[in-house]
């Protein structure tokens, strides 16, 4: 994969979108070694965390290729559109939790990918931006949907319209990113709670995030019955056996087995 690095460190797998050269915009090329990255996690339950990140430290993506896509016809640019979001769905029903590390430009599809994100950690220099309209387009991989759910819907609106970045603490102000860290600390910050996540019983972090996306699509009594569900699902693994028996007999160190 020439346009997109992965490893793994422990159960932390990493993904990073590399043609730096283009601030990691998504041609199509890129799209396809990131639909493979994104294959390899699904096919591997032994990663309990995923982190995606830009190549370079001036920007994470810089959005969907513009050069790509200027002469697209209308099927074409469905056909992209379709593309797009159907590997930033998958990214976003992953079994494990995803993590953006966002080291900068996150415009248009960057913003796109690090919504299709459970949580998001910016740099000091990071921008945030769906700067679609100004080109004559709406956003296109999911930005009108997962915007206006993640943050209130006049905020995301108006980011919209305006066509206006923001930086990373006004990203923060508004709820579209957990938390600002410096740029030197940003991987490491980003680890740090990966880890963190990957700690605990990876199949009841599973049915945790089904519960939590699944559930916001639903009616509030659907919801709860799926929590039901997701919830006593969990008692069918030597992890919910293992995870209790450490707190009767007060065992700190634990080690989950994923099974
Ligand atoms: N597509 C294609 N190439 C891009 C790109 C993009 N989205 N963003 C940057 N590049 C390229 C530039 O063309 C330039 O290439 P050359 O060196 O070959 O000229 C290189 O990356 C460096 O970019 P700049 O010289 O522009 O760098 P800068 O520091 O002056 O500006 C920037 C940085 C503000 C991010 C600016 O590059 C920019 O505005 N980029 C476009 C951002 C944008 O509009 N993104 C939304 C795209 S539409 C979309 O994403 C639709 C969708 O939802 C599906």
């Amino acid at each position: 994969m020439e346009n997109v690095l992965f490893e793994k460190q422990g159960h932390v797998s990493i993904i990073t979108i590399n043609r730096p050269k283009a601030l990691n915009a998504l041609a199509t090329a890129v799209l396809k070694d990131l639909e493979e990255a994104v294959k390899t996690v699904e096919e591997d339950m032994d990663t309990y965390a995923l982190i995606i990140t830009g190549a370079g430290s001036k920007s994470f993506v810089a959005g969907a290729d513009i050069v790509e896509m200027k002469d697209k016809t209308v099927e074409e640019a469905a056909e992209y559109s379709g593309y797009g979001n159907s590997i930033f769905r998958r990214i976003e029903q992953l079994h494990c939790p995803v993590i953006a590390a966002v080291n900068g430009f996150a415009l248009g599809g960057g913003c796109e990918l690090a919504m299709s994100c459970d949580i998001r950690l910016a740099s000091e220099n990071a921008v945030f931006g769906q700067p679609e309209v100004g080109l004559g387009i709406t956003p296109g991989f999911g930005g009108t949907q997962r915007l206006a759910r993640l943050i209130p819907t006049g905020i995301a609106k108006e980011m919209i319209y305006t066509a206006r970045n923001i930086k990373a603490d006004k990203a923060k102000e508004i709820g579209l990113v957990n938390d600002v860290v410096a740029s030197d600390d940003l991987m490491a910050t980003a680890m740090k709670l990966a880890n963190r996540i990957a700690a605990n019983a990876p199949i009841a972090v599973a049915h945790a995030k089904k519960a939590i996306n699944e559930g916001l699509q639903q009616n509030i009594d659907d919801a709860v019955k799926l929590e039901v569900s997701e919830f006593s699902e969990c008692f069918k693994t030597e992890d919910q056996k293992y995870g209790m028996e450490c707190f009767v007999n007060r065992v700190k160190d634990k080690e989950f087995k994923n099974k």
